[in-house]
């Protein structure tokens, strides 16, 4: 906590601008903005030791350490003209307060997974506040509680959860280097969607720094923007420096496998039966189905290049003694034996569902530079009735297509308590009728525009195809697989609601005009924007 003299010292200033005109200039005053950071800091050593120009000479490690896509890292993505990486709450309300009073936008990241680059790209003059500092974990075994901060990232939190408890987990995503500030703020689900919903659904309360540099908790920040930044995207309404979760019981002992077919081995098939069953399993059941291009090597001319393998991954909430006869009653044509089931702790599941070889250290969670980089683009749907045979049997030609190489379907079985959550309970809004979710993402690891153009090309040529047989009216979509061909706001001048509700009721449905409403209150002037932020009604004629 800040001493109470600096917190009236901002309150106030606060209170100034707010009374201010708020003509933004639209050149950038970069110095006056640092002066104005050194000027309202109580202890300047404190925060020249957090603040990055380009001249410092780790500025550049600093941006690259968390962009996870390529895409985004080229020398023509526009820069920041300053990082700011907070170790104090302080630090991060003189930054909010500095960017309004001198024109900068501000771009908030935790862990750098944003599929858009949104967390550290802007076309304006802007300040990246980089939480990776704003890391702790504090778990509560007795009360099944833990105070987590935002720029932790799931493979860290998951960790510290198993070093408490054997019978204690978190129903997060799947990638360990994901940080929690995007995460929780935008949903945020993995493999015990089923049983316990989704990372907001768990969340219990949360701190958040508002756009007059309020330290706020859940009881000062009210329930109508507690509900909405549980899924509604943080980005649009305040810094959320961290969130306090219920923590769910676990077995000690769970049961993984998976099993590949190729589409000689019957894939077609098994995929086509796995919509009828995979949501109306158990809830301790969820069995993803991972589609990737499998090259042939023996192909001749004129036949395909390439098959399709379906991985079927799983994670059982039990032993494999009781996972083999409940297959065998739902899911015979699988054909799943003992050999390719083994049981370990939750903790080694998430290293294994994330496809590490058993035998990974424990420690591998609290690397925050797992994956090898490369460049990449996803989109996702959300399907109610499942795909004809004939459906799918039109889809895998294009797996053989260039630009398809790398690609990676992924199917989320839906079902068990998200069937049970109303839509409305927080902005996520994708729960009872729907069967399950689609990832696409296609990857591609060289440079240039064409290379881009083609793998682009051919993610949105998958999602027209995938059209009929996906949800309607809207079509739906998840904001945590950021996707800027579904719409975007004017970033430079006045968005209406209607515009942003392109993009806005594909993400929340009905919710969007909820998550306006209280963005409309806790930031009317739209200080808190992005492509695909949520609109305020009253920044008409604001630049
Ligand atoms: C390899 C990979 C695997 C993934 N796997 C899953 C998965 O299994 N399940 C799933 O649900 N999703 C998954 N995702 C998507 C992921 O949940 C989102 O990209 C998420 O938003 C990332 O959070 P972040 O903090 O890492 O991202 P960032 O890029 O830092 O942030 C994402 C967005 O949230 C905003 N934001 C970040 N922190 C804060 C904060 N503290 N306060 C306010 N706003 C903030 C940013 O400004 C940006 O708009 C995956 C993404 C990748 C790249
Ligand atoms: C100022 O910050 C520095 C570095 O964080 C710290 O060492 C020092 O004790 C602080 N001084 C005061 C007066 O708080
Ligand atoms: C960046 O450079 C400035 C000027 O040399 C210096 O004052 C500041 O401490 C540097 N910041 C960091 C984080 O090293
Ligand atoms: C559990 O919560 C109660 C009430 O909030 C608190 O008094 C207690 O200290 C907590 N237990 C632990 C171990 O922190
Ligand atoms: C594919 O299905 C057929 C009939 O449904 C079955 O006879 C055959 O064994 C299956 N092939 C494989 C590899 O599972
Ligand atoms: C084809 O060759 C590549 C590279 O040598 C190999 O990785 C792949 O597994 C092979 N595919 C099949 C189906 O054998
Ligand atoms: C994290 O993982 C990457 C990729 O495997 C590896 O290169 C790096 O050395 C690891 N970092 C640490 C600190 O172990």
């Amino acid at each position: 906590m800040m001493p109470l003299r600096l917190y009236l010292t901002i309150v106030l200033i606060a209170i100034a601008f707010s009374f201010t005109s708020f003509a933004i200039d639209t050149s950038p005053h970069e110095d006056n903005f640092l002066q104005c950071l050194y000027s309202y800091s109580h202890n300047i050593t404190s925060i020249s030791k957090v603040v990055y120009t380009k001249t410092n000479s780790s500025y550049s490690s600093i941006l690259k350490f968390s962009i996870q896509n390529l895409r985004f890292a080229t020398n023509e993505t526009p820069k920041p003209l300053v990082i700011i990486t907070p170790t104090q709450i302080s630090h991060i309300q003189t930054a909010i307060i500095c960017s309004q009073h001198h024109g900068m936008q501000i771009r908030i990241r935790s862990g750098g997974h944003d599929f858009e680059g949104l967390s550290f790209v802007s076309n304006v003059p802007f300040v990246i506040i980089d939480l990776t500092n704003f890391r702790g974990i504090d778990v509560d075994v007795e009360n099944r509680t833990a105070w987590v901060q935002s720029g932790a990232t799931l493979g860290e939190l998951y960790y510290k959860i198993a070093q408490k408890s054997k019978t204690l987990g978190f129903p997060g995503g799947v990638c360990p280097t994901v940080g929690v500030g995007g995460h929780f703020s935008g949903g945020g689900y993995g493999t015990l969607l089923r049983k316990y919903g989704l990372a907001a659904d768990n969340v219990i309360d949360a701190h958040i720094i508002d756009v007059k540099g309020r330290f706020l908790d859940r009881e000062a920040m009210g329930e109508d923007l507690f509900w909405a930044i549980r899924g509604g995207g943080g980005a649009s309404f305040g810094v959320i420096v961290s969130w306090k979760i219920k923590l769910v019981q676990v077995p000690s002992t769970v049961t993984v496998f998976t099993v590949p077919r190729t589409l000689e081995q019957n894939a077609t098939k098994l995929v086509h039966k796995w919509q009828f069953v995979a949501h109306k399993l158990e809830e301790n059941l969820a069995i993803n189905i991972i589609l990737q291009r499998l090259d042939l090597n023996s192909s001749k001319q004129g036949e395909p290049k390439s098959t399709v393998l379906a991985l079927f991954q799983s994670l059982f909430l039990g032993s494999v003694d009781n996972l083999l006869p409940l297959m065998e009653e739902k899911f015979p044509e699988l054909g799943l034996v003992r050999e390719d089931c083994v049981e370990m702790s939750w903790i080694e599941s998430v290293l294994y569902l994330f496809r590490f070889p058993e035998g990974e250290p424990l420690e591998t969670l609290l690397n925050r530079t797992l994956a090898a980089k490369d460049n990449s683009k996803a989109k996702s749907d959300f399907v109610k009735i499942p795909i004809p045979e004939t459906g799918l049997e039109g889809l895998w030609p294009l797996f053989d297509e260039d630009g398809a190489e790398d690609v990676l379907m992924v199917l989320f079985p839906y079902g068990g308590i998200m069937d049970k959550i109303s839509e409305s309970e927080i902005p996520f809004p994708h729960r009872y009728g729907t069967l399950y979710k689609i990832q696409y993402a296609v990857h591609w690891h060289q440079e240039g525009d064409e290379v881009e153009k083609l793998h682009i090309n051919w993610i949105r040529k998958l999602y027209s195809y995938m059209e009929p047989f996906v949800s309607k009216s809207p079509r739906a979509a998840y904001i945590n697989y950021r996707d800027l061909d579904i719409g975007v706001n004017n970033i430079n001048g006045y968005t209406s609601y209607k515009q942003a509700s392109i993009w806005g009721v594909k993400y929340f449905k009905n919710n969007f005009k909820r998550l306006a409403k209280v963005k409309t209150k806790v930031d009317p002037l739209n200080f808190f924007r992005n492509e695909q932020s949520i609109p305020s009604h009253v920044s008409k004629g604001r630049k």
